[in-house]
């Protein structure tokens, strides 16, 4: 075992890397559609007020647990309060089920990565080609094993070499990729073969322009959750990586601007790729297309809108590939360290061993994952109304159940059992002063587990009525 812990060269790495965690396919996939379904403009002002709160609270109190006792959040949450041990097991329990099937997801980046930059876009935007692929029982399951191989050695060179170095290389390229799109993206004027044109500007405004029509008290809520969900999701908590990282954080550094940057670069990236994305969309399906998200949104619905693009087609869908996969590389990195480092603080071993084992664990759960599509394959309903193959069950049960289950309790063990005065105290530590100390103090105790309550009962079926 290492005998001085990790850290990060300064609070530059350390934002790039939290960034790079917390900037991922959420953003990109989800974040947009989610505006899009929402009244636009008023999802991304409810967004906006929740990220500069819950969000805030979420991600302050989880960087400073680890920044405090500067151990992996297997052992962290124990060390904090003997009898919450069991937190720190659901944390490290959480990253070990999402690391395969994101690594899975990755390997279907490179393969459209790998596709465009060789010429094969075209044939990429067929009916049907996204199914054909990932129901064949070889090629997904090597493109995941590349993705894993890929992360694994990155963590295998530590925290300095490894995850802030590609860190301080991958987010300032992903951040111009993703501004040369989005410009790219509002210049598109497209007319259809009933002889409609529409603009990318026209699709802009329903990203930022609040749309209030058919708004009820039921619907606004239902916002709200979508955006709370996505939210906690993006930023990448109550799954230990930011406990993770957080203890890698030198006890100098000024926590409070680190952490505001950090939400300002996922927060921005989130709101780039919706002006990237709406507007290509509906400017070449017009609103029916801004219906896809996830999957079907990355791999279906927008290699189409490269290949009407005609020649210039080609170079967008790489320049977009080459960005996603960025995204997809920092954010998978992350969650291997947050094992990694849970698996070397708890049983006293080496980086090098606790990556192998992790790797291990990932690709058999991650070949598990990529034969759900065919050897596997079964059609699971679940509590919230989805029916699901492996992966959707992994991202269910990880998701929906157990992060909010982490976030509850953490908000329970810092608002009312050790005092939020644990968190500002760390903080503060080097005289800085705390700017929202009543406002953290009011979210931890009362507002975020409650929002979080009413998000987890939703997951789960209970609540039926937003
Ligand atoms: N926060 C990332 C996103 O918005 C996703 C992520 C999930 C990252 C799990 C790490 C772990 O896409």
């Amino acid at each position: 075992m290492d005998k001085k812990r990790n850290s990060f060269s300064g609070s530059i790495g350390f934002v790039l890397a939290a960034a790079g965690s917390a900037v991922g396919l959420g953003n990109i996939w989800r974040f947009p559609y989610l505006a899009a379904k929402g009244g636009g403009g008023l999802f991304l002002v409810i967004y906006l007020v929740l990220a500069l709160t819950f969000g805030y609270t979420l991600l302050t109190t989880e960087i400073s647990i680890g920044r405090k006792i500067k151990k992996g959040p297997l052992s962290a949450y124990g060390e904090l309060n003997k009898k919450s041990y069991w937190i720190g097991i659901f944390a490290c329990l959480i990253p070990i089920m999402i690391m395969p099937y994101y690594c899975a997801i990755g390997g279907w980046v490179i393969k459209y990565f790998v596709g465009f930059l060789t010429g094969d876009g075209l044939n990429m935007a067929q009916d049907g080609y996204f199914t054909g692929f990932i129901t064949s029982t070889g090629e997904p399951i090597i493109y995941t094993v590349i993705f894993l191989l890929i992360c694994t050695f990155i963590i295998l060179r530590g925290v300095n070499n490894g995850i802030e170095a590609m860190s301080r290389i991958m987010m300032p390229i992903l951040l111009l990729l993703v501004i040369i799109i989005a410009f790219f993206s509002l210049t598109i004027s497209y007319t259809d073969a009933e002889g409609v044109t529409r603009t990318g500007m026209e699709g802009l405004k329903i990203f930022i322009v609040p749309d209030f029509t058919g708004m009820t008290v039921q619907k606004f809520f239902s916002v709200l959750m979508d955006a709370m969900g996505q939210l906690f999701y993006s930023l990448s908590v109550a799954m230990g990586i930011m406990v993770a990282y957080g203890s890698y954080v030198r006890d100098e550094d000024n926590l409070g601007k680190s952490i505001n940057q950090i939400e300002i670069f996922d927060t921005g990236i989130a709101v780039l790729a919706g002006i990237m994305i709406i507007p290509a969309v509906f400017a070449f399906q017009g609103r029916e297309g801004m219906s896809a998200s996830g999957p079907g949104l990355m791999f279906v619905s927008l290699p189409k809108v490269f290949a009407e693009m005609g020649a210039i087609g080609r170079f967008v869908g790489i320049l977009f590939f080459a960005m996603v996969l960025f995204a997809a590389f920092t954010s998978a990195v992350s969650i291997m360290e947050a094992i990694v480092t849970s698996f070397m603080d708890q049983f006293h071993i080496k980086r090098a061993t606790a990556t192998i084992t992790e790797l291990g664990i990932a690709l058999v759960v991650g070949v598990i994952v990529c034969l759900g599509y065919n050897k596997l394959y079964f059609e699971l309903p679940l509590p919230n109304g989805s029916v699901a193959q492996v992966l959707d069950v992994l991202d269910y049960v990880s998701n929906n159940c157990l992060m909010p289950i982490v976030a509850i309790s953490t908000c329970i063990l810092i608002g009312w059992i050790l005092k939020p005065q644990t968190i500002i105290d760390e903080v503060e530590k080097n005289g800085e002063t705390m700017g929202r100390k009543k406002l953290y103090c009011v979210m931890i105790k009362f507002i975020a587990p409650i929002l979080l309550l009413i998000l987890l009962l939703k997951a789960l079926g209970i609540v039926t009525f937003i």
